[in-house]
Parts: C-alpha cells; sequence; structure tokens
C-alpha cells in the first residue's frame, strides 16, 4: 500500500465519518422534531379532556371496600376526613398521639356504623411508623389509602423557633411521608391499586411570615407529592394515584384559630373535608382551596417580587399573632444592634425546652409545661411565651 492510497482511505473515512455523524444529527433533529410534535398533540389532548370535565364534570371513583388510614385521626380535618371516608363505605384506621381525641373520632364513626381502628403513632419517629405498619398488616390488611394528613406548626419568627421544633415541624409535615409511603406503598404497586394524599398547605406554595420552618416543610411535602407521582408514571404504575391539597388557613380546626388574614376568608373544615374526598374520588393531582387561589400562584411566576410581596403582606399581616407581642430576641438585634447569642448558648436553651431531648414530643400538659417552667428561669426567649395551638401535641 503506497502512502498516497492510505491518505486516499484516510479521506474517505473521514468523509464516511462526516457523513454519518450528518445523518445521525439529523435523525436526531427528526425525532425531536415529532418529539415536540407528539408532546403538543398530547397536552392538547389533555386540555380538551379537561375543558370536557369542567363542563361535564370529572368521573368519581367509589371508596367501597377502600382501607384508609389517617394520620392526625385523632382531630380537626383527620376526623371529619375519618367520618367522610366510612359514610363512602371504606374502613378507616386511625393514627395520632392524642388518645382522646383518637376515641372521640372512634366513638363518632361507630356512632354511624362505621369500621374504625386507632393507634398511638408518634410518626415523627420512623421506627414507630414502620412498627405501627407492620402491626396494622397483620391485624387489618394492606392499607390502599394513605392520607398523610397530621401537621404541626411552631408559629414564630426564625430566630426565636427552637431547634427542636423546627425538625418537628419537617419530622410531622414531610419526612413522616416518606416513611409512610414507604411502608405502604409497595403493596399498593404490588395489586396496582391504591391512592396517596398528601394534606400540604397553600403555604406550600408560598412564604409567609412567622411559618418558615412551616411553609419550608410544606413546601417539601408538595415536592413529594409531585416527584413521586412522575416516578410511578415513569415505572408504569397505572393503578396508584396521588393528590396534594393546598388549602388557605382553615376555621375551627385549632392549627390557626388566630390568624390575621385579610381579603381571603378562612376556609370552612366542613367544607375542605368535603373538598378533599371529591379530589380524591376524581383523582385529582393537586387541588388548590379555594381554587381562584391558583391563579394567585400563576402571577407569582410573573411579577416583580415586590408586587408579591405587597400581596403577602396585605393578605396575611400575622400568621401567629399571640407570638408577636413578646419583645424577641429578633427584635432586640434589630433595634438595639445587641450581637447574636452564639448558636451553641441557643442549642442549650431550645434542649431546655424539649425537657431533655430533641425529638420528645410536647403537650400542653404534660412535658411542655415542665419544660417551660425550666426554660423559664434561664431563657429570655421563651418566658412570656404562650404555648401556640399547633403544638396542642401530647
Ligand atoms: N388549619 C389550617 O388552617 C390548615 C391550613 C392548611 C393546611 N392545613 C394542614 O391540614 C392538616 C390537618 O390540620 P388541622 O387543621 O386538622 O390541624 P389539627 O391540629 O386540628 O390536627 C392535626 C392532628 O395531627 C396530630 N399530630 C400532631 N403531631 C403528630 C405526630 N407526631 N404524630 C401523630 N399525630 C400527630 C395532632 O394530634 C392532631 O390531631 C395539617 O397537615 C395542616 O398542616 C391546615
Amino acid at each position: 500500500m503506497t502512502a498516497s492510497s492510505g491518505k486516499h482511505s484516510r479521506t474517505s473515512n473521514g468523509k464516511a465519518h462526516s457523513t454519518s455523524e450528518a445523518t445521525n444529527m439529523i435523525r436526531t433533529a427528526i425525532y425531536t422534531i415529532l418529539d415536540v410534535l407528539v408532546f403538543l398533540g398530547v397536552s392538547l389532548g389533555y386540555c380538551i379532556q379537561d375543558w370536557y370535565f369542567m363542563i361535564f364534570g370529572m368521573p368519581k371513583k367509589s371508596l367501597k371496600g377502600e382501607l384508609a388510614l389517617v394520620t392526625g385521626g385523632g382531630g380537626g380535618l383527620g376526623r371529619l376526613l375519618a367520618l367522610r371516608l366510612v359514610r363512602a363505605g371504606s374502613s378507616v384506621v386511625l393514627w395520632d398521639i392524642n388518645q382522646d381525641g383518637l376515641d372521640e373520632t372512634t366513638k363518632l364513626v361507630q356512632s354511624i356504623g362505621g369500621n374504625c381502628k386507632s393507634y398511638i403513632v408518634d410518626i415523627s419517629k420512623k421506627e414507630e411508623v414502620y412498627k405501627a405498619a407492620d402491626q396494622m398488616r397483620k391485624e387489618i390488611g394492606d392499607v390502599t389509602l394513605l392520607i398523610n394528613n397530621a401537621g404541626v406548626v411552631s408559629g414564630r419568627v426564625l430566630l426565636d423557633t427552637p431547634d427542636h421544633l423546627i425538625e418537628r415541624s419537617f419530622n410531622v409535615n414531610v419526612m413522616a411521608h416518606f416513611w409512610a409511603a414507604k411502608a405502604f406503598l409497595p403493596a399498593m404497586i404490588q395489586r396496582n391499586h391504591g391512592h396517596l394524599v398528601t394534606i400540604a398547605s397553600l403555604a406550600g406554595q408560598v412564604g409567609i411570615t412567622k411559618l418558615v420552618d412551616y411553609c419550608s416543610s410544606k413546601f417539601a411535602a408538595v415536592g413529594f407529592d409531585e416527584a413521586l407521582r412522575l416516578e410511578l408514571e415513569y415505572l408504569g404504575v397505572k393503578g396508584v394515584h396521588t393528590t396534594c391539597i393546598c388549602p388557605y388557613f382553615i376555621q375551627a380546626t385549632g392549627m390557626f384559630e388566630d390568624v390575621y388574614s385579610r381579603w381571603v376568608p378562612t376556609l370552612k373544615s366542613e367544607d375542605v373535608a368535603d373538598r378533599i374526598m371529591l379530589s380524591i374520588r376524581r383523582n385529582e393531582k393537586l387541588v388548590i382551596v379555594p381554587s381562584y387561589l391558583k391563579f394567585m400562584l400563576a402571577l407569582k411566576w410573573i411579577f416583580p417580587w415586590g408586587c408579591i410581596a405587597g400581596f403577602l403582606k396585605r393578605l396575611v399581616p400575622d400568621a401567629s399573632p399571640q407570638h408577636g407581642v413578646q419583645p424577641t430576641e429578633t427584635k432586640a438585634m434589630i433595634n438595639n444592634n445587641v450581637p447574636p447569642a452564639p448558636l451553641l448558648h441557643r442549642k442549650v436553651k431550645s434542649d431546655l425546652m424539649c425537657n431533655g431531648t430533641n425529638n420528645e414530643s410536647i403537650g400542653i400538659n404534660g412535658p411542655m409545661n415542665v419544660s417551660e417552667s425550666k426554660a423559664s428561669q434561664t431563657t429570655p426567649i421563651l418566658v412570656q411565651r404562650s404555648i401556640s395551638v399547633g403544638e396542642r401535641v401530647h
């Protein structure tokens, strides 16, 4: 082989290479265009389906024969949902840390002929969730409808929120959703039948002052629902649905009883419970209550921050008025230029609040009083603190 023929073959190789590269590029471009066209066509189909449902109503599934687990079923929304679920023909299991609340709900459910069992479970503790799930599976069967409803709120500005309350917000409002899903999803996937409901909040869509830990845990819960739904679709699991509920403030459940809200009226808990039931029966994905607030959320991504902040400050001037009056450390820092306390010192304060450990539950009548009295001897932040209704944790 001569040098010139080697050169020639290299040139023809190079030409062949560039031809195949060009063919690949054209093929990729055609695939991408086709993919975009398919996406647009399917999206249009979904929009038309949605408009059709809006006009003629969405199909509703029956909840007869489902085994529903409602966390936080000892009161508030959880109790209202339990009553509606048994009326719809489901059997209900309740988890809560409030024994009296559980007894009351069980009595009410049984008084209307419902099938109901309750367990004391502190869902902020992974081991308790797994243990209770195993016990339930043995005693009753596999859960087919999981309603992650239990929630807590601390209700104070971030720097006045003891560490353990921030951890508690995350443990109850979102981490527990992971543990419960891991416990109950496998059986749902196996049967290709199930429904996971995340009771998040509108505070999982927008930030609110004094709710930094609450909002961020609820944002996480919203993300949990959306990513899990997409993952189930990716895995080809068609029979397991997820629904995320984001209500505005609700009256009469206790959690945000004294919230100062303007422009949008606070919701009736019965109406919210009805809306949740409807959304489960319709397999809805994301439910904003009231629904007209969807438009506000859409505007959030369009308008400058000043407009959004102005709106939110007017909408909820104070999410937790009972924590707005004491001379807090944060205010002192802002007004008097007092240097912040070392973090270690703060941790000691929050540990005192927690009766010795960072993971313990606290209650109005129980350890909270003891730790409050201890804390009040040593910690100025907490001296005048009244217990948030959201801390009605026993
Ligand atoms: N009340 C509102 O204005 C409002 C608004 C939007 C969203 N939400 C959400 O709705 C859900 C229900 O709230 P609600 O208004 O009925 O409040 P609620 O305080 O009446 O009920 C919460 C229930 O959760 C239970 N709970 C708390 N910590 C627990 C734990 N570690 N383990 C097990 N159970 C625990 C409580 O004992 C209580 O029974 C919550 O997730 C809340 O964040 C409430």
